[in-house]
């Protein structure tokens, strides 16, 4: 009797073994933590330390877009199941810090510098009650990955600094360069003003706007921040002092009154590939691409490089990130690539401003057609097998 009562205990609780564990991407889905609770970790990235991925993004609250908890972290050593490390930067209580909880703190990104052997975590900032008029970026570090992280401080970028590529005898005798002579917006005087640096003159003493953004250390171990500024019409990529703390100055602009967002970036056999959004705020739009022999340019643009079922609006999702998989380990779109070749997943965002705990994410392979990145929608896949369920 007993040995029976054992059998069926059993039986009972093998369904419910490994029921938590996923095996599988599915964009769009809740995605639960090793605590059942969806994923909380938006306009995220990963980075890799040792043999472990940390997913780092938005803590975002049932009501509000506002941080009222501040950066979470995840870790996972399959990238499919995550243990909830909890929050690795908090907003602080103190009034009048610049993280004060209730201010707009967006697309955290942290990567390691082993030379200081911190983990350097930056983001992009709006102060309480201003909107989005501060338009900075923070940093933070950590001596370990999960945090939890120190705040080091926030500004706007590269103050009294020009881009690589202009001359500043040009810009300083360019005196009509002025809002003032460009009222109507949107015009080709206006457009053609602000490529040739209405607003990089305007913001030159204060420092540049810092919206949307992303980080990228390069195989030589430079770091970039890369980011929406000039009013979100224009990214800059600023090179990042050897600690990862600070920018050194030099920065060029890509697509200048291009109305880019959401950068995400990768390198493909030395070619730089940029995938970014329009700006609709968190309604989703067409994804634009952008490739560039070297992170200096010149960037040329390519067309939307997703495919299948609202792939011209991204598939309702926003790029926040890509994450090159450099291990030789498989992924999904086999046959495209050698068993040792790096992958590269797409990461993206379905906002849900009315709810924004229930944002999704959208993680998709990115294969290589006539050797462009091509972004197609799969309603599941397998990370780390040759199967795919389309
Ligand atoms: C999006 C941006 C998000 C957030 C949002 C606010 O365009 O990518 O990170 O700032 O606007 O409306």
């Amino acid at each position: 009797m007993r040995q029976i009562l054992l059998l069926l205990a059993l039986l009972l609780t093998l369904p419910a073994m490994g029921q938590n564990e996923r095996r599988t991407i599915r964009s769009g889905e809740i995605w639960p933590d090793d605590t059942g609770v969806h994923i909380n970790a938006h306009g995220g990235g990963i980075m890799k330390y040792g043999d472990t991925y940390y997913w780092f993004g938005e803590h975002k609250s049932d009501h509000t877009s506002a941080a009222l908890v501040g950066v979470t972290c995840y870790a996972s050593k399959d990238l499919l199941n995550w243990h909830n490390c909890g929050v690795a930067l908090s907003v602080s209580d103190e009034k009048d810090s610049d993280i004060e909880r209730g201010c707009v703190l967006e697309r955290p990104k942290v990567i390691y510098n082993p030379l200081t052997k911190q983990f350097c975590m930056w983001f992009h900032l709006e102060l309480k009650g201003k909107g989005y008029n501060a338009a900075r970026y923070g940093v933070a570090v950590a001596n370990r990955p999960e945090g939890p992280y120190r705040f080091l401080y926030s500004q706007r970028a590269n103050a009294g600094t020009w881009p690589i590529e202009f001359r500043e005898q040009e810009l300083v005798t360019i005196d009509t360069l002025n809002e003032a002579n460009f009222r109507e917006q949107w015009t080709p005087a206006w457009l053609k003003a602000v490529n040739e640096g209405l607003f990089v003159k305007r913001d030159f003493g204060t420092g540049q706007m810092s919206r949307d953004m992303t980080l990228y250390v390069d195989d030589d171990g430079k770091a970039y921040h890369i980011f929406s500024s000039e009013e979100n019409l224009t990214l800059h990529i600023a090179e990042l002092t050897n600690d990862y703390l600070h920018h050194t100055g030099r920065y060029t602009r890509v697509a200048p009154a291009g109305h880019n967002e959401a950068p995400a970036i990768f390198k493909h056999d030395g070619t730089y590939w940029m995938i970014t959004s329009g700006c609709t705020g968190w309604a989703p739009n067409e994804a634009r691409m952008f490739s560039a022999p070297s992170i200096w340019g010149p960037w040329t643009q390519h067309p939307n490089p997703c495919r299948g079922p609202k792939a011209e609006l991204t598939f309702g999702g926003q790029s926040t990130f890509i994450l090159t998989i450099d291990n030789g380990q498989q992924t999904a779109e086999e046959g495209q690539r050698s068993e040792n070749s790096p992958q590269y997943i797409f990461m993206a965002d379905i906002w849900r401003p009315r709810h924004p705990s229930d944002a999704r994410y959208i993680w998709l392979p990115i294969g290589f057609e006539d050797g462009k990145p091509v972004i197609r929608w799969r309603d599941e896949w397998e990370l780390f097998s040759q199967k795919t369920h389309i």
